[in-house]
């Protein structure tokens, strides 16, 4: 089952700033901070009340966000949902002929299994799963 939204992920071209800007407006705190060199990110988690933002920048330009930078520019990038069991939902769209990013988990922030479904299978917006297994 899919759960509530994890975080929404938001593509920076400065980090630093980024979590200054977020921290001043509504209060942010940097949850954690962390590069993951096989997604090419270096990312910051800020908690907001409940909720939770993750600040991306891009550890170059051929990485997957340093192209959404180059096309789009800065703004969301992704909505992020919890769940139980991140390959079962893979598995249950995977069947249902959805275009998947990811056929299989992999390692995200925190040492947990994340997976991306591609954005034209939900009209546009990148979504992720988060889960522990
Ligand atoms: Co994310």
């Amino acid at each position: 089952m899919t759960g509530s939204i994890h975080h929404v992920g938001i593509a920076v071209d400065d980090l630093d700033a980024a979590i200054v800007r977020w921290t001043a407006l509504f209060g942010a705190t940097l949850e954690h901070r962390e590069r993951v060199e096989e997604q090419g990110v270096e990312a910051a988690s800020l908690r907001i009340g409940d909720s939770r933002v993750e600040l991306l920048a891009a550890l170059g330009a051929e990485t997957p966000v340093g192209k959404f930078l180059a096309k789009r520019g800065p703004g969301v990038h992704h909505v992020a949902f919890e769940a139980a069991d991140v390959g079962a939902e893979l598995a249950r769209l995977k069947a249902a002929g959805t275009e998947l990013i990811d056929e299989t988990p992999r390692r995200g922030m925190f040492g947990l299994q994340v997976a991306f479904v591609h954005p034209e299978a939900t009209g546009g917006v990148l979504a992720e799963f988060v889960g522990n297994e």
